[in-house]
């Protein structure tokens, strides 16, 4: 029988960052009625579920996930009639809606925080974390020290993210009760589900010196998400953890799935740390394959998403071998076992780009690290770190076309285009032999055609070095999935059936019945006749 866990594996998720995805009205800001006109789009390419990066009322300290207004959207993004159209054309075409959920956290805007630091006898003064002094060394996530004066109050409050974003005080009920009520209110209005950011960092011990994950988190998480209307939404965590509390979280079904982000993430500073190598993306891969497989824990799979440089330039050659370490990337991670997040621009094969000055850039992120270092680093150095981690790779607007704004917009737009956006863009793409967007289109009807890429079990089939072999079965259904690393591989495995699928069409006749693989050769074979 289906259970809603199975159906979850049917589902193919696209993230969407509002700001940086379709502007309709040449503002330079990508919008509501944007996503609107790309949901065509989003289908043909085999998704069937939107996560839209956060578009709620903010002052944009950190793009939308300083939200100043739970309830209501920036205007540049449009309004609530825009969001109810949004919603109703998505399902139309069987398109899910997820919400970005902000919950460790408000902008400074807030009201809640407006009246809290205003007078330490507000009801909402409560609703956030103060000290008289600050009680640890805690740093924040965007740099610096996570407590900040408040003048007014005479205190400092807790931010663990930027300034402009006050921790909330989860402790408090009443602080657990409005996101009850803020959850009910989006599934009201017809959404399916809710990415939920830095969910960790709700629950905090200081006692334990521990800034996020303390034991409470499951008891928060229960408590808003175990409600008979909020169960049957999809959550998905951004989340760090060790795999026996995932398995207490997820297994009790306080939230469906957590991001599994360890293999793209940096080994350290993000600006200064070398790349991990697609060898050991793998072996990451495996471990979580086999941990959530033995749990039977749902699973998530991505290879981006906007707080991270693009993958494929990290681990992959963007430079002469774009499209096949593209390719192989994809293939690697999307027919395991899992849930598949695609971050706008992957499925054209965006990649980083260089830029010499600061005011390319815009994250608040990388502009305390610019501020923090510019008098002591030479520029060349600096520029090359921010280059390097900043976030803004990701976050560059999408680039649809050859012509001028590129699609995106007829204006300006908000953040400088990606100096790589005439040679990548999704036009261009679709024309070239060599079509990311094709191959993924491939790929995922791929995953859509067999119930083994879904449900299928998943095995570890590697035998040798410089590659990464897997199967996935189902019934009389069986796939072997080999993607060979950066340099043309000899690789040992046995005799296949068909090939269904492989980012070398050209090489198809050279390489097919041998076993040598081109750099990034990926294949897909069917090991099972389908009549039997
Ligand atoms: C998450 C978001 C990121 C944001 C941070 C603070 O990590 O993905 O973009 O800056 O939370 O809300
Ligand atoms: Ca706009």
């Amino acid at each position: 029988m289906e259970t809603q866990k199975n159906l979850y594996e049917d589902w193919v998720v696209y993230q969407i960052y509002p700001k940086s995805f379709c502007d309709s009205n040449g503002d330079g800001i990508g919008d509501m009625q944007g996503i609107i006109s790309k949901l065509p789009y989003i289908k043909e390419l085999g998704a069937n579920a939107v996560w839209i990066c956060p578009m709620y009322k903010s002052p944009q300290g950190d793009n939308g996930y300083d939200v100043a207004d739970y309830r209501d959207f920036h205007p540049t993004y449009g309004t609530m009639r825009d969001f109810e159209k949004l919603v109703s054309r998505a399902h139309a075409l069987g398109i899910k809606v997820i919400m970005d959920l902000v919950a460790n956290h408000t902008s400074e805007e807030h009201e809640w925080f407006q009246k809290a630091r205003k007078n330490r006898n507000d009801r909402y003064h409560g609703y956030y974390v103060w000290a008289k002094t600050p009680p640890n060394t805690w740093r924040s996530v965007f740099g610096g020290s996570a407590w900040k004066y408040n003048a007014t109050t005479k205190e400092y409050y807790l931010h663990s993210f930027a300034e402009c974003q006050p921790d909330l005080r989860w402790e408090n009920p009443k602080v657990r009760k409005e996101f009850c009520a803020i959850v009910d209110f989006w599934l009201d209005k017809g959404v399916d589900g809710f990415r939920c950011d830095v969910l960790d960092f709700i629950a905090k011990d200081f006692k334990k010196d521990k800034m996020f994950g303390a034991p409470a988190l499951t008891e928060y998480l229960q408590e808003l998400f175990s409600r008979e209307k909020a169960s049957a939404a999809f959550t998905v965590g951004e989340f760090q953890t060790d795999e026996k509390r995932l398995k207490e979280i997820c297994g009790s079904g306080a939230l469906k799935c957590t991001f599994q982000m360890e293999h793209i993430e940096p080994k350290g500073d993000k600006f200064t740390s070398p790349a991990r190598t697609m060898a050991e993306v793998a072996e990451i891969l495996k471990k979580w394959q086999g941990f959530t497989q033995k749990n039977g824990l749902l699973c998530t799979l991505l290879t981006d998403n906007h707080d991270y440089p693009w993958l494929n330039s990290r681990v992959g050659n963007d430079k002469n071998r774009r499209y096949e370490s593209a390719t192989a990337l994809a293939t690697m991670v999307f027919l395991l076992r899992g849930i598949p997040f695609i971050y706008q621009g992957q499925e054209i094969g965006a990649a980083n780009a260089r830029f010499d000055d600061i005011a390319a850039f815009d994250d608040v992120e990388t502009h305390n690290y610019y501020k923090k270092r510019k008098d002591t680093l030479k520029k060349r150095e600096l520029m090359a770190r921010i280059n390097r981690g900043s976030r803004d790779n990701a976050r560059r607007p999408m680039a649809w076309s050859k012509e001028k704004g590129f699609g995106f917009t007829t204006g300006t737009p908000w953040l400088p285009f990606s100096p790589r956006s005439g040679k990548i863009n999704a036009e261009k793409d679709l024309q070239s032999k060599k079509s990311v967007l094709r191959y993924y289109r491939e790929l995922f009807a791929l995953r859509k055609k067999y119930a083994a890429f879904r449900r299928g079990e998943w095995k570890d089939a590697t035998a040798g070095k410089g590659y990464f072999a897997y199967e996935r079965s189902y019934g009389k259904e069986r796939f072997l999935i080999v993607c060979n690393f950066g340099k043309r591989n000899g690789i040992d495995l046995p005799a296949q059936g068909e090939l269904v699928l492989t980012n070398m069409k050209n090489g198809r006749g050279r390489y097919a019945t041998k076993s040598v693989y081109a750099p990034y050769e990926v294949r897909v074979y069917k090991t099972e006749k389908e009549k039997n």
